[in-house]
């Protein structure tokens, strides 16, 4: 079933890779739970003043952004405007905007600074786009564009990692107040009291409704129900509300999953112990994204919807279940790396799916961009925490043996770099 599958839908592009394909999927389908569970896990963090500081770069934008679908080189059409995802990381001397001591909001697991990561190379870039100067974020600029705005970023923890990010660079302005949280601290709601901007982080992995069973550790007790057809309210209930939203999934959608549609199983993502068509995550998240994707372009959304790809993670010599690192000490330039197949996978759907959406919600007068933060990601293998997404690992032990991220970032850090190119965006897309 699955071989067949994988032939109909991806006829010339992977039939070579099936093997390893379907390999490397079982064992995520199996395993994957471990860190991306652990790394769900948030103390709660108690807000505290942050020192002062004001940024003073205040550029002036120069070319507008494109926001097209670029999927490989010989399709790009070399236009007037500037392709913002498409550049080098440069040497920024100056370095990160916020520190580990300027700012409290970064959670420990991205926390390499205080948990003793000891090159501060990965430190010093910014992200520059080949045909246009991307200005820096500017705080206080952004602060004032967004009175009495409200922002929300959807999805899994790479949105929570991203939004910790944006406050850090905002709280050196003016600091967040923590509003809202759920019971486990994974939606939370900040507010700028001066500006009266509100900033959000809805954890919603799958954007459809889930039912997840799994205890606090990330340990699952069976697959995941997954209900296609359905999108998770804890977003749909607040879009409307929402001016401005970064949505975003991928990765938990490769995990052990029973598929639902219309109240009927239709099968499932590897589930040995139950009698079900084997139909592939692809076959899930392509349904998904294109259900999302569809509510947006279809609805009267007057804001702005970014729609992020999903970021590769950087394990090498092995995946994370199997000692994989990441202890590059600077970016690689583009070429230099490969995308791996199972991030490539989602990235084509993705794209696909994105392109399908776009001409619909033009047609609706939906304001949907595409934030296609994965190839410049890619260059990024320096980024993530490593072994540092603990506190001094190897305080007692110097050959101690530690789970690796290499999937979530380091705050300070790339990720630092999105927040240029959506205020790029956001004032001259
Ligand atoms: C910040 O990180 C440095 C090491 O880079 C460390 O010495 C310092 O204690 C950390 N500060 C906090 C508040 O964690
Ligand atoms: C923000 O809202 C307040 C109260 O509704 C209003 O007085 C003010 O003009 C608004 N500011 C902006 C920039 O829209
Ligand atoms: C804050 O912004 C909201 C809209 O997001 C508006 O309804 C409210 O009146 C504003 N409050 C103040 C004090 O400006
Ligand atoms: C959903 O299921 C009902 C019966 O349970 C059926 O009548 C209907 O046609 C199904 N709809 C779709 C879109 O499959
Ligand atoms: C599995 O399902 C198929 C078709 O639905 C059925 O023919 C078969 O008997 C089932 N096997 C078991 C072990 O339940």
């Amino acid at each position: 079933m699955k071989i067949d599958y994988f032939k109909q839908k991806f006829p010339h592009k992977y039939k070579q890779l099936l093997v390893k394909f379907v390999i490397v999927i079982f064992f995520f389908g199996v395993a994957f739970r471990f860190l991306f569970f652990h790394s769900e896990e948030i103390s709660p963090v108690l807000e505290s003043p942050l020192p002062e500081k004001t940024e003073a770069s205040v550029s002036v934008p120069e070319t507008p952004v494109s926001t097209e679908v670029v999927e490989n080189a010989d399709q790009v059409s070399r236009t007037e405007k500037c392709d913002i995802f498409s550049g080098d990381w440069i040497p920024n001397p100056s370095g990160p905007a916020y520190t580990n001591e300027s700012c409290n909001l970064i959670e420990s697991h991205q926390n390499c600074m205080t948990n003793g990561r000891p090159d501060k190379g990965y430190l010093y870039w910014r992200w520059s786009p080949r045909d246009c100067e991307l200005p820096q974020f500017d705080p206080a600029r952004f602060l004032n564009i967004m009175r009495n705005k409200t922002w929300a970023l959807i999805g899994d923890s790479i949105q929570r990692n991203h939004v910790q990010s944006l406050l850090c660079m905002l709280s050196t302005v003016e600091q967040a107040v923590m509003v809202y949280h759920d019971e486990e601290y994974k939606s939370r709601t900040w507010h700028f009291p001066t500006h009266n901007l509100t900033i959000a982080v809805i954890w919603t992995p799958f954007l459809v409704e889930a039912v997840i069973f799994e205890d606090q550790n990330g340990v699952s007790s069976s697959e995941v129900e997954l209900y296609l057809d359905k999108l998770n309210n804890k977003w749909t209930d607040e879009y409307q509300n929402i001016d401005y939203m970064i949505i975003s999934t991928g990765k938990w959608f490769l995990k052990s999953a029973i598929y639902h549609e219309n109240d009927t199983v239709l099968g499932c993502h590897y589930c040995p112990k139950r009698n079900l068509t084997e139909l592939g995550f692809n076959f899930a998240y392509r349904k998904a994204l294109r259900f999302v994707m569809d509510y947006i372009a279809s609805s009267d959304h007057k804001g702005v919807i970014f729609f992020r790809t999903s970021t590769p993670d950087h394990f090498e010599n092995g995946e994370w279940f199997s000692g994989g690192t990441c202890d590059r000490k600077a970016p690689v330039k583009e070429g230099e790396m490969e995308m791996k197949d199972l991030n490539k996978i989602l990235r084509d759907i993705e794209l696909e799916e994105f392109a399908k959406a776009a001409e619909k919600a033009s047609r609706n007068g939906v304001n949907l961009k595409l934030l296609d933060v994965a190839p410049l990601s890619l260059l990024r293998p320096d980024g993530h925490p490593g072994p540092y997404r603990e506190f001094q690992p190897f305080a007692h032990d110097q050959n101690a043996k530690v789970q690796n991220d290499c999937l979530h970032w380091c705050l300070p850090g790339p990720i630092d770099s999105w927040n240029d190119i959506i205020m790029e965006m956001v004032l001259n897309g």
